[in-house]
């Protein structure tokens, strides 16, 4: 008998995006961190990063009641973070950073790779633990408007990812299975999360962090944005 033919390998026809770390630079607040607290700002802005993810892991594991919007959840880590640190935040320095966080700095290479897409006609959108509200101004606000649709939100389902009630909200806009999409994200956690669910996936490790030791890795691995257009179809 002929050996059987290897496994297609999965040709994309769409592209969903992560939006907090993958398309927004969610480190870019370190600069406004460090002038109100000076030798501090990257400690502040990575640790308030990390209690905000370890914040949407607790609500969305004691259930949808539970739910809080990832604005009121990046305020409260704000300030649990600054306390954790011994920093004096006022709640005018507060509010500084909350606006900073408003509009993250976009990563350079996102526009010529949305264009690109675009340029291609395959669909680009975001699938992403931020409020609608939020994911609206930052995509605004980074000149993005005209390259992303749909914008989806956790908020409808109250759930964070990884939990697979969002990655489904994916498939279900796009009217096709989730290994016909490519889920980008540069968070580790949440690449893994959608190649659990099912998604072809790109983990844009930036920081050349390891892989979390789950047993699963992303379809592709890669370093930057442009990496997107390698995983599709010609
Ligand atoms: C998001 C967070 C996880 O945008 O970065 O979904």
């Amino acid at each position: 008998m002929p050996p059987l033919p290897a496994a297609a390998a999965p040709t994309p026809r769409a592209v969903l995006f992560d939006a907090y770390g993958t398309l927004f630079d969610v480190y870019s607040v370190a600069l406004a961190a460090e002038q109100l607290f000076p030798g501090c700002g990257e400690r502040l802005a990575m640790q308030w990063r990390a209690a905000q993810i370890d914040a949407t892991r607790l609500v969305s594991m004691a259930g949808p009641a539970h739910y809080q919007p990832f604005w009121a959840l990046t305020d409260a880590a704000l300030r649990q973070t600054a306390e954790r640190l011994g920093l004096a935040l006022s709640e005018a320095g507060c509010a500084r950073l909350m606006n900073e966080y408003r509009h993250l700095s976009a990563f350079p290479e996102n526009h010529a790779v949305l264009a690109a897409l675009k340029a291609r006609g395959v669909r680009a959108g975001i699938l992403s633990n931020g409020d609608p509200e939020m994911l609206a101004i930052a995509v605004r606000s980074a000149g993005l408007a005209d390259l992303i649709d749909p914008v989806l939100s956790v908020h409808e389902t109250r759930r964070y990812k990884p939990d697979p009630a969002t990655y489904a909200l994916g498939p279900a806009a796009r009217g096709m299975p989730a290994r016909d999409i490519l889920f980008v994200s540069s968070n580790g956690w949440d690449a893994i999360g959608a190649t659990w669910y099912g998604y072809t996936t790109l983990w844009v490790n930036r920081s050349g962090a390891p892989l979390d030791r789950l047993g699963t890795a992303p379809t592709h691995t890669g370093r930057s944005l442009h990496d997107v257009l390698g995983c599709l179809p010609d």
